[in-house]
């Protein structure tokens, strides 16, 4: 994230406003003791995992993040693709705290108000069709019910992934995972996956078969650079899934609801899956992940699948709001022109980190 978040003019604390107070302490005075004392106690308490840049947010505003001492950064990162609307945007401020005092939690094996109009509101940007969901937690949750879904759909075991694909750490979405760093620590893994080369029509036709459940891709691959799917590719993957009884699951974790210009990337082509995965941003920052599917091809049956915290009110109320401000805002269509425009900059100068193969 260090190489991400890019130092904007500093201001002191006293001119962002409200800093003080919604920390919680007061910036002026200790700041830099502060600092280095919630970086020590993250090091001494965290698990590890994560390599930490020397960087303590405290709040954000719009596209910028603020650190203790009240030095803004332009948000590079937009909180690893979570913040589709900026950081703090007022309707999502509204959303939660509203939510907040009225209901936070509500098992699924209840009704409930907000739940439902998500499921409504989510039908509207979804293709035809698309109208049952899994909600859940994140979006490796969101890949791990894939799966699940794409086995207990078609009864078989296999889940065919890409190379260089990405759908998350937890042991089924690390089994549909490519890169070998991430894996190998932990096998063996689930068994029935393998991995094809991306873009490969002459891979996927060999290995789709009877014992296919389901095939699972990015339609732009992100972790290894930025590599897009080819429209003759992925047409050629929906007809093979199709005349072979395999599920197509578009992981649209990171590229959905406006990210590449149009609310899902498989838009770009015209290609509709048959499973869809959503999370990052799509509750406004709070944990949600989504599973999406063409209702013809069943539900799931009482007690197959759950989750505790899936699809609580206090979620389902921001993504409601979240998904309204992308819609009123057109913030898909503002995605597309911004994005030609940085592409535009981008090919004219020449920069030795910049490659397009
Ligand atoms: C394409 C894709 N799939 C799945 C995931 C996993 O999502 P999460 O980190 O919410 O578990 C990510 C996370 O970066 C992702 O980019």
């Amino acid at each position: 994230m260090g190489a991400c978040l890019s130092r904007c003019n500093v201001r002191s604390p006293e001119e962002v406003p409200g800093l003080s107070n919604s920390a919680g302490y007061t910036i002026q005075e200790n700041a830099i003791e502060n600092q280095s004392r919630l970086m020590q106690i993250e090091e001494r308490h965290t698990s590890g995992a994560y390599r930490k840049r020397p960087l303590v947010i405290v709040r954000g505003l719009g596209v910028k993040v603020i650190d203790t001492e009240g030095r803004e950064y332009l948000d590079m990162t937009s909180g690893q693709g979570v913040a589709l609307l900026g950081h703090s945007h007022p309707a999502v401020i509204q959303a939660i705290n509203k939510q907040a005092s009225r209901l936070v939690t509500c098992p699924q094996i209840f009704f409930n108000d907000q739940r439902a109009a998500l499921y409504e509101e989510l039908v509207t940007h979804l293709p035809k069709g698309f109208d049952r969901f899994i909600l859940c937690n994140s979006g490796a949750e969101a890949v791990e019910g894939a799966i699940k879904l794409a086995r207990l759909v078609t009864g078989r075991p296999g889940i065919i992934a890409m190379k260089h694909g990405f759908h998350g750490r937890t042991l089924g979405a690390l089994s549909a995972t490519w890169e070998p760093r991430y894996r190998r620590p932990f096998e063996p893994l689930l068994p029935g996956f393998q991995h094809i080369p991306f873009n490969d029509t002459g891979a996927a036709e060999e290995m789709i078969d009877d014992q296919t459940a389901a095939v699972l891709l990015e339609v732009v691959q992100g972790e290894s650079g930025v590599h897009l799917a080819e429209g003759s590719y992925l047409r050629k993957l929906r007809e093979l899934c199709h005349a072979r009884g395999a599920l197509l699951i578009f992981d649209e974790i990171q590229t959905g609801l406006g990210r590449t210009g149009s609310w899902f990337a498989f838009q770009h082509e015209g290609v509709i899956p048959d499973v869809m995965c959503l999370g990052k941003g799509i509750a406004g920052g709070l944990p949600m992940g989504v599973v999406a599917w063409r209702g013809e091809l069943g539900i799931l049956q009482p007690g197959s699948h759950g989750t505790t915290l899936g699809g609580n009110p206090l979620a389902c109320a921001t993504a409601r709001a979240t998904l309204q401000v992308l819609k009123e805002e057109r913030l898909p269509e503002r995605a597309k022109q911004v994005g030609e425009k940085f592409l535009d900059r981008l090919r004219r100068r020449s920069h030795p980190m910049v490659r397009e193969d």
